[in-house]
């Protein structure tokens, strides 16, 4: 099928849909019939979710990624995510939902900037989270997320010098839970970075005794008021194990989605973000993740467009940080 200039300029297929069609069921045919799979993260609106082959956060999407033997992956997420399936997969055909769903943090560091920083501080390891664009990832010695950043920077030597970024926030974090002091890159996520101390605190007073589950790459005011601080799958796994009814949500809320379908008795209250228009939103969903729906995704898996490519050069240097880091996460327990 022809590209056509109007899916072009859209960045997505805007190819008409009958209204009488069960989208989701359209959706298992096509991957059926294509060998295809279906990966969405936590974030993605729940109809997306709970038409996937696999959910999770963005440590187990590139583990499923690297290990599946379909012949199209069609990840549903943001577009890095979908470079990290394309990298390491690159026999594969890697569609995503929409072109326009980038990320905020990755968009935080640009590779020519990088290079620069990294020139002008000789001697250093450069670590880079998975957020990051194909060729940041090229510039770097090992990829992390949020699920294994505390174990990946451990295994390094002790006096080994270490550029972390993009997310200050992260990095903060994990300067302090290993007692580093990685040189930050000043990056960070526009919903991550907006929710309000006061609004949480808030709650909190209403709901005393409810937990409250903080994402790393939240302020650290955010971060010193949390039971828990992780990634979304050990937000996750907190709720369901921990005993408390009541919890306080502070990450992108299309995790609830989730964590409602895990823990029906259990109460998940989103975090609220401070009222600001300045920075275009002032909610706790991701707009770039909220961009996957089931019409694009129907539509992505019908037409087999939107297509991920890596320049091949890029992809021969960034793919070895990722399996370091897929290396080193084997380790996780
Ligand atoms: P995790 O999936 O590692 O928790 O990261 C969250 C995120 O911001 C993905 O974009
Ligand atoms: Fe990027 Fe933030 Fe959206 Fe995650 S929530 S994809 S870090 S903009």
């Amino acid at each position: 099928m022809q590209v056509k200039e109007s899916w072009k300029e859209k960045g997505y297929v805007d190819e008409p849909i009958d209204d009488n069609l069960d989208l989701s069921a359209e959706i298992r045919r096509l991957c059926k019939e294509k060998n295809a799979v279906v990966l969405a993260h936590y974030y993605t609106e729940g109809a997306v979710q709970d038409v996937a082959d696999f959910v999770g956060d963005s440590l187990a999407l590139a583990q499923w990624a690297a290990k599946t033997d379909a012949d199209i992956i069609v990840m549903c997420g943001v577009h890095f995510m979908g470079e990290t399936n394309k990298i390491l997969c690159p026999g594969k055909k890697v569609l995503v939902c929409d072109l326009n769903a980038g990320c905020s943090l990755a968009d935080s560091c640009n590779a020519d900037d990088l290079k620069k920083f990294i020139d002008e501080h000789p001697g250093h390891k450069v670590v880079s989270y998975v957020n990051t664009t194909a060729a940041v990832k090229a510039l770097t010695d090992v990829v992390v997320t949020s699920s294994n950043a505390k174990l990946i920077v451990d295994s390094f030597p002790k006096d080994e010098k270490l550029i972390f970024g993009p997310d200050k926030n992260l990095g903060n974090y994990i300067n302090s839970v290993t007692g580093r002091q990685m040189l930050l890159w000043n990056g960070g996520c526009h919903v991550h970075g907006q929710f309000s101390l006061a609004g949480i605190l808030q709650i909190k007073k209403e709901h005393p005794e409810a937990k409250i589950l903080v994402h790393p790459e939240c302020p650290s005011p955010i971060q010193a008021v949390a039971d828990v601080i992780g990634s979304t799958a050990a937000l996750l796994n907190f709720a369901i194990k921990d005993e408390s009814n009541v919890f306080i949500v502070a990450t992108e809320s299309g995790i609830l989605h989730e964590m409602t379908k895990r823990c029906p008795e259990k109460t998940f209250i989103p975090a609220p973000p401070e009222a600001s228009e300045s920075i275009g939103c002032s909610c706790n969903e991701c707009s770039f993740m909220r961009l996957n729906t089931l019409k694009k995704l129907y539509n992505t898996l019908k037409y087999e467009w939107p297509e991920i490519e890596v320049d091949a050069e890029i992809a021969e240097k960034a793919i070895k940080p990722i399996e370091k880091m897929l290396e080193i996460s084997k380790r996780l327990k």
